[in-house]
């Protein structure tokens, strides 16, 4: 298959066939068409990775094992696991994996809490305004809980801003006008332009909603420079695309794991902290922050354990925190550069055939699409696809006959869908079937336009 040849069904069916990686779909259950709310029966195209990941077959089967566990070693658990799990230490499997996915040292992760709870938790060591130095930047379009998250933390510091100096605390990133993503030279001009008072830059990773991976490379050095702090939200990143914290420089950093490492609907979080960062002396601490080699002497007095471990709160949740470790060993196994290889590939693939489609970037008025996701390198799995004419209702309706016929995205209001082949569990094939379906979707809805066009005219004539 040449690069510029639109791939036929045939030409996919032979890439899964000569895909190295064909084997780890075996490693996942696929949903059922009709129980994601279709119409037939048959394996799903399920491309919501980005929203909650599959399960792993192993992690069905530890999951059983920690209930066998609980069942019959009740508390003892914590300390004698038949598995070499013990809850007690259940974190210890995961942090070498997660360290390295990340990009970052074992001393720097905590695998805790959940996304938006560890990004209070960092805001509150990190924030440490002045009355000069007080702005936190943050894209408009922002998933909306960093985007209240971030607006709440300027309050809590009443007694050094000032009533004005809250209200103006947040600089809220927009694209330039007519354009769908955020251009990096802007994010460095609106730093550049607020260098003396910005306290800390917070950016996704990937953004949620267009697809776009940030240039955090370049944008660090930026930050540092005016001697402010950056902070990532990872969500849609870990897992997905390369992540190189320490050398990107990152300060902290929060993710989930149910999206692209498959932990299970709303499983654990995790953060990073680099080394050495200081917190001025403000941490909220709790028993599990507290060394691991004291922890269980109930001592009065708090003795953190040195780095990202010493910022956790409670208890690491074990039944959330058992279903990464399937996946995480899977990618180990696996090898993340040749996932990032497959999913450039099969990525690829879908935005090729979307660009062939009559209904790309249609005339003004009519039926169709635009794609707001960004070209490779800028992108991970995800393409988002923005349905036209904008607010005028496509989206659902496409949305629900893709669900109709079988094809799992996930709508974002108020004109995307959002449409992730994953390397772990996706295949060429469905790349090109999931073309077919939203062919066929686009079809009926301009279908149902040009009735509803032939019915006003009718009615006027009438008039
Ligand atoms: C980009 C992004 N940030 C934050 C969150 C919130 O995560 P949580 O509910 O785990 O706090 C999500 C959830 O999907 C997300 O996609």
């Amino acid at each position: 298959m040449t690069s510029s040849k639109i791939p036929t069904m045939g030409d996919l069916i032979k890439l899964d066939r000569q895909d190295p990686l064909n084997w780890t779909r075996d490693e996942f259950e696929i949903p059922n068409i009709r129980a994601c709310g279709g119409e037939g029966d048959g394996e799903a195209i399920y491309f919501c990775g980005n929203s909650l990941g599959l399960l792993n077959k192993k992690a069905r089967q530890h999951m059983i094992e920690e209930l066998d566990v609980w069942g019959t070693s009740s508390v003892t658990g914590h300390f004698n696991h038949p598995h070499k799990r013990p809850w007690k230490h259940v974190d210890e499997p995961l942090t070498p994996h997660l360290a390295k996915i990340v990009g970052a040292k074992e001393s720097e992760v905590a695998h805790s809490s959940t996304l938006t709870s560890n990004m209070h938790n960092l805001f509150t060591s990190f924030y440490r305004p002045t009355k000069q130095r007080w702005k936190i930047v943050i894209e408009k379009g922002s998933f909306p809980s960093d985007w209240y998250a971030v607006h709440s933390h300027p309050k809590l510091h009443e007694a050094i801003l000032s009533q004005q100096q809250i209200d103006e605390a947040i600089i809220g990133l927009e694209p330039r006008e007519g354009e769908d993503t955020l251009r990096t030279e802007d994010i460095l001009r609106v730093i550049e332009e607020n260098k003396d008072t910005i306290s800390i830059v917070w950016l996704p990773l990937v953004q949620y909603y267009t697809g776009q991976l940030f240039d955090i490379a370049s944008i660090s050095p930026k930050v540092h420079s005016i001697g402010a702090l950056l902070g990532l939200d990872m969500a849609h990143g870990i897992g997905n695309v390369e992540c190189k914290l320490n050398e990107w420089g990152v300060d902290f950093a929060v993710w989930c794991t149910y999206k692209y490492l498959n932990s299970g609907p709303a499983g654990i979080g995790g953060f990073y902290i680099k080394d050495g960062l200081d917190d001025g002396g403000r941490r909220l601490a709790g028993w599990w922050g507290n060394d691991s080699a004291t922890r269980f002497q109930m001592l009065p007095s708090f003795s953190p354990t040195p780095g990202a471990k010493g910022y956790q709160h409670s208890c690491t949740p074990v039944l959330s925190s058992i279903p990464l470790l399937a996946t995480l060993q899977l990618i180990d196994k696996v090898g993340f550069t040749n996932m990032l290889e497959k999913s450039k590939k099969l990525t690829g693939t879908l935005e090729k055939l979307l660009k062939s489609s009559k209904y790309y970037n249609p005339p003004d008025g009519k039926v169709g699409f635009k794609i707001l996701t960004p070209e490779h390198p800028y992108r991970g799995t995800q393409l988002s696809v923005s349905l036209l004419p904008e607010n005028q209702g496509v989206m659902p309706r496409v949305f629900s006959r893709l669900l109709k016929d079988g094809l799992v995205g996930d709508e974002r209001y108020p004109n995307v869908i959002r449409l992730s082949p994953v390397v772990l569990y996706n295949k060429f094939e469905e790349v090109g079937r999931a073309f077919e379906i939203l062919e066929r979707a686009l079809k009926a809805e301009e279908e149902g336009a040009r009735v509803g066009e032939e019915k006003d005219l009718d009615m006027v004539s009438k008039d």
